[in-house]
């Protein structure tokens, strides 16, 4: 059983990217846990960050090659502006929640618009790094059902 943890642009800057808004946390620091958490439970979590579009694009593509059940997914500020991740999803077809550390919702109304929402099992926003766990574990759970 595999999952995926894609993070998109500028999260590579974790814990000192805005850290009032993104938290202390750095993306190695999150990615260590998830795969910790995933040991814990016999699933095999492999992290994923790019800055560019494409690159996000031709990783999502491999998924079904490498037998990903399911993906994590924090697209950043791809969220709000790409089809072309939202139709890489649509395309392998594998179960994904989207996460945003912070509540998008709160913020600058172009946050607010997601390319990928009404194609996410669900959506996290607003919990920091406990979002990526509460995704995982549903991702687990989902998997060992
Ligand atoms: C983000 C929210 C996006 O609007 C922003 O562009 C990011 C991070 C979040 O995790 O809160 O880079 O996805």
């Amino acid at each position: 059983m595999l999952i995926w943890v894609i993070h998109g642009p500028n999260l590579n800057l974790l814990g000192s990217r805005e850290p009032s808004i993104y938290g202390a946390a750095t993306l190695a620091d999150i990615d260590r846990e998830l795969i910790a958490l995933g040991e814990a439970d016999g699933v095999r979590v492999e992290t994923f960050q790019s800055n560019h579009e494409g690159a996000l694009v031709d990783h999502i593509q491999h998924a079904p090659a490498a037998e990903v059940g399911f993906i994590v997914i924090n697209p950043a500020a791809y969220t709000h502006t790409s089809v072309a991740i939202r139709d890489a999803l649509a395309a392998v077809a594998v179960p994904f929640i989207e996460v945003h550390l912070s509540n998008v919702h709160k913020r600058e109304p172009f946050r607010h618009r997601s390319f990928l929402s009404d194609l996410a099992v669900g959506v996290i926003a607003g919990l920091g790094a406990g979002g990526y766990r509460m995704a995982l574990q549903h991702g687990i759970e989902t998997l060992k059902r």
